[in-house]
């Protein structure tokens, strides 16, 4: 699909509205809700905090509220009522995003990782191994879709490098703020983004200031806005994408588009990244089911990676 043609399709727009009014917004959130997940957790606090809001100025300081959200970005596990969107970026990203943005940001997160500290550790664990096929003198190209601020990108070449390859990757997402974060190199603060041994390779930080990616790291990565509903992607292919924390947002026609767009970027022979809820939950057996039909083979039982069929 092109690129106009991807606009044209695209449901979720951002109105051009320099100042919404609170039911502009809110009408905004039921589009983007209804490719969702009717069950999600996201949806229903979002109007939790429409229903409480005077108008869009009070919703917008509620959405930010920093002391709502501080227990959340330190530990990073206990529920927020509504601010998962603040609480993902900081308040140098939110600062940049309209309205429009900061709404659809609650209703799917920024959550984000470094892939060694999260629930991303056993496929960081298995990389070197996923990709012992790929002959060392030829590049690996792969796409990390979608990218958020940038740490699954910033990973997936720590995993390249670790595994001897000469590894450039793709970030991709639908929000342009976070796009410009990930670009910037410079992560978005969690507690565990250390929990490594050899983090030091990869990042830096002087004291307590801010931690970036390193120059070797940074020279071996993109970032670009792209969307998986429209189809508007970078074309590849790619030898591998990554496709984590996203799909499971969806559901029905909505979930079979978004897998159709990412897997049309995997080269034959190439493989496919997701995560645990995609291999293992109920909701995504057509996920699964979309899998086996287009010829993609998991190939651990402990790691998300499923390899393209050569003449698929
Ligand atoms: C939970 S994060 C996952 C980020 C990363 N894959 C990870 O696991 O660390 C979900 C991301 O999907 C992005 N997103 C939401 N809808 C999208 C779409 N239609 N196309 C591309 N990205 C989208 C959001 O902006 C958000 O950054």
């Amino acid at each position: 699909m092109n690129f106009t043609l991807a606009l044209m399709n695209d449901a979720w727009a951002i109105p051009p509205i320099p100042d919404p009014t609170l039911p502009e917004l809110r009408r905004f959130a039921e589009k983007v809700a209804a490719d969702l997940d009717p069950g999600s957790r996201y949806i229903a606090e979002l109007f939790a905090v429409f229903d409480a809001s005077s108008d869009a100025a009070d919703l917008l300081a509620r959405l930010a509220d920093p002391q709502r959200t501080a227990v959340f970005q330190t530990d990073g596990s206990q529920a927020s009522a509504g601010e998962r969107g603040f609480s993902w970026v900081d308040p140098q990203t939110w600062e940049v995003m309209n309205p429009f943005e900061r709404v659809l940001s609650n209703l799917l997160t920024g959550e984000t990782r470094m892939m060694w500290s999260g629930e991303g550790a056993p496929e960081f664990r298995r990389f070197p191994e996923a990709t012992a096929a790929h002959p060392r003198e030829q590049p690996f190209r792969v796409a990390s879709i979608p990218c958020s601020t940038g740490k699954e990108a910033f990973s997936l070449v720590a995993a390249g490098l670790e595994a001897g390859l000469d590894v450039h990757v793709t970030g991709v997402d639908r929000q342009p703020a976070y796009v410009e974060r990930a670009r910037s190199g410079r992560l978005v603060v969690h507690g565990r983004d250390w929990d490594y041994p050899r983090a030091g390779t990869y990042l830096q930080r002087s004291g307590q200031g801010p931690t970036t990616i390193r120059d070797a790291v940074r020279a071996r990565l993109d970032f670009e806005q792209g969307d998986v509903l429209t189809g508007a992607l970078p074309e590849g292919p790619f030898d591998l994408v990554s496709c984590r924390n996203l799909l499971g947002y969806f559901r029905g026609e909505t979930l079979e588009r978004a897998w159709t767009h990412v897997a049309a970027r995997v080269k034959p022979g190439g493989l496919l990244l997701h995560d645990a809820f995609v291999c293992s939950s109920a909701e995504m057996a057509p996920v699964r089911a979309l899998l086996e039909a287009a010829g993609y083979r998991r190939l651990f039982p402990d790691a998300s990676y499923f390899r393209r069929d050569h003449d698929a």
